[in-house]
């Protein structure tokens, strides 16, 4: 009998197929909405694999209802939306699609970077807006990304990407990392600084760190306050990693001069949100990892974690490592 799947959304056909090659294959058929709750947790009951992604919560309540569950099969490589202590006390593996994703982030990345730096959606809209009247010396100026200082917040495979493209552009590169990297800092001439010195050097901070408990709000009020007064934001990690409240009174009052983000606390973010009433936010709807190659690849990459999981193979990118090496003794 074939292994059953569930997949949360409307994949390319030609990942359909090749699951639909080993396995009975159920899928939420939308594009653009998420499957609903109640519909997860019916189909939860009977499968072996499940495929999902960012948007769908993986808690404790919904794998208790599991009874036969092997694999969660993220097509992220945050697994944020995961409970993965749950996960691993049921015996169900738990995958995600590294590597994949990391030079089309680090390119959008430095996208964000540059269109804050340079007011780039700003200008489009005034001129689009019919305030474009004449050129005039200080219109629409803004921040200098050659020659200023930029400081990395986690230096992982998407931090080395960020940080590659930012010495083409001439910029001084520091990061602060858990744990020192020697060999970055010689291959691509950065240099680690403590994280509170990063702070107050940088004019433009990358947030690149995971989220997890120890990340929630860890751009608060405080750190705000040891930025400089030119300084900019880019977070496109997860939202939570930074107090939306506080980054709203900072940019609100001048404290720093900009944000450019593509993650937000609650996703899709409320067009009420304080921050989207700032014009020195530029706000994009998490496209971080969003060509066409890459997020084939990222799916490709988790049909394959699956297939193997249930292929009682140890999936390339198992996140809950532990499990198999328990399941081995
Ligand atoms: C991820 O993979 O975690 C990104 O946020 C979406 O590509």
């Amino acid at each position: 009998m074939k292994a059953k799947v569930y997949i949360t959304r409307r994949l390319p056909d030609r990942i359909i197929e090749k699951l639909e090659d080993q396995f009975e294959i159920r899928m939420w058929k939308e594009e653009n909405v998420p499957v609903p709750r109640e519909v997860l947790e019916r189909e939860v009951t009977e499968i072996d694999g499940l495929f999902c992604l960012l948007t769908e919560s993986i808690d404790k309540s919904l794998l208790d209802k599991a009874k036969n569950l092997k694999i969660v099969s993220n097509m992220a490589v945050g697994y944020n939306n995961i409970d993965i202590e749950a996960a691993s006390q049921r015996g169900i593996m738990v995958t995600n699609t590294p590597g994949v994703l990391t030079e089309t982030t680090a390119d959008l990345t430095f996208a964000l970077l540059l269109a804050t730096a340079r007011r780039i959606v700003e200008s489009s809209d005034y001129l689009r807006g019919g305030k474009w009247e004449t050129w005039s010396p200080m219109q629409l100026t803004g921040q200098d990304i050659n020659g200023a200082t930029l400081g990395i917040i986690g230096l992982g495979r998407i931090g080395e990407a960020v940080a590659k493209r930012a010495k083409g552009f001439d910029m001084n590169v520091l990061y602060y990392n858990r744990a020192r990297k020697y060999e970055a800092e010689e291959t691509l001439g950065i240099t680690y600084y403590d994280f509170d010195d990063l702070l107050k050097e940088s004019d433009f901070i990358c947030i690149m760190t995971p989220y997890s408990p120890e990340t929630k709000n860890l751009i608060d009020r405080d750190q705000l306050s040891k930025m400089k007064n030119n300084a900019i934001l880019i977070n496109t990690a997860r939202g939570g990693i930074v107090n939306e409240e506080a980054l709203y009174e900072a940019l609100k009052s001048g404290r720093i001069w900009g944000a450019g983000l593509d993650v937000f606390v609650e996703e899709p973010v409320s067009l009420e949100h304080p921050l989207l009433t700032l014009p020195n936010v530029v706000a994009l709807p998490h496209i971080g990892s969003a060509s066409i190659k890459t997020r084939l690849r990222m799916a490709e990459l988790a049909a394959d974690n699956l297939i193997d999981a249930l292929n009682n193979e140890i999936p390339k990118y198992l996140v809950n490592t532990g499990l198999v090496v328990s399941k081995e003794n």
